[in-house]
């Protein structure tokens, strides 16, 4: 199923950390990580339940503020920045559970996601909009149904057109996969492939190590707060890091037989 080969297509650093770290309150998450991103890369981060994924990717995106740390798009400082300043130099973030708001269309949650100054500056929403459409041409199908009223797959599809109404630079991914049937995970991972073809950059986190190996160029195993490995997919795969790692098949403990999800998207009166 991987079509690439280990190496990325180019070398030069879009994202850089450097000894970051973050917390809640006084409980420290991330202890010193350390990642660059290469312009065109998909790079993934795998661990297990609660081992700081989600924590790397707000830190990164503005949500969480980091401890101590470097963190640069391009050599340019993204620390103490807000999520909105972080969205406007390109970082943009997939959240996990998508957050989509229930209540408005599929076109009206596509047009909060071009709220930005990067899309302000950049084209016109409309314009953008039909590209999302072009991508997911489902979302078109639907562009005047409500949100809540979406499939499992819809919605993640809808999540990602929304991130991407923000012209990405760097596309943050939180478990895209979660909850959704094989076949939908398949539709949504060959339009990723086909976005860093057209040269955006991503950065995946996810809990099943084969489906995010097969589509990424790099992974990097996450373990309570810090990268413990990291070398090529194709090589990740070839070694089972999956069983190795996490002590089982790779079956996911949160896929229901009908898709039902672990995240509902937020509903009027929520
Ligand atoms: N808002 C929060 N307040 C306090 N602790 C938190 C908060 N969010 C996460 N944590 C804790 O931080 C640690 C890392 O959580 P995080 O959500 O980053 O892990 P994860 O790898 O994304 O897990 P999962 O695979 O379940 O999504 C966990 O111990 C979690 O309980
Ligand atoms: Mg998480």
């Amino acid at each position: 199923m991987n079509a690439f080969v280990d190496t990325p297509p180019s070398h030069d650093t879009v994202l850089r950390l450097r000894g970051l770290r973050a917390g809640y309150g006084a409980v420290e998450v991330l202890r010193d990580v350390d990642l660059d991103v290469a312009h065109g890369e998909i790079v993934t981060i795998i661990g297990v339940n609660g081992s700081g994924k989600s924590t790397l990717l707000k830190t990164i995106s503005g949500v969480v503020k980091p401890w101590e740390g470097v963190i640069e798009l391009k050599g340019e400082n993204l620390v103490g920045l807000g999520v909105e300043q972080v969205v406007a130099r390109g970082v943009v973030q997939v959240p996990e559970g998508r957050q989509l708001f229930g209540p408005l269309t599929v076109q009206e949650n596509l047009e909060l996601g071009s709220y930005s100054r990067r899309g302000k500056r950049g084209r016109p929403a409309a314009d953008k909009m039909e590209e999302v459409f072009e991508l997911f041409p489902r979302l078109q199908e639907r562009r005047l149904q409500h949100a809540a009223t979406l499939s499992g797959g819809e919605q993640q599809m809808l999540a990602v057109g929304r991130a991407l109404m923000a012209e990405p630079r760097v596309l943050l991914l939180d478990e895209p996969s979660m909850g959704l049937a094989p076949l939908v995970v398949k539709e949504i991972f060959r339009t990723l492939r086909e976005l860093n073809e057209r040269g955006l950059t991503l950065l995946l986190v996810e809990q099943d190590a084969r489906i995010a190996l097969s589509l990424a160029h790099r992974g990097l195993v996450m373990e309570r707060g810090r990268i413990v490995m990291e070398d090529g997919a194709a090589s990740l795969l070839a070694a089972d890091i999956q069983s190795i790692y996490f002590g089982h098949g790779g079956g996911r403990t949160d896929v229901t037989e009908d898709g039902h999800e672990k995240y509902p998207v937020v509903r009027e009166g929520d």
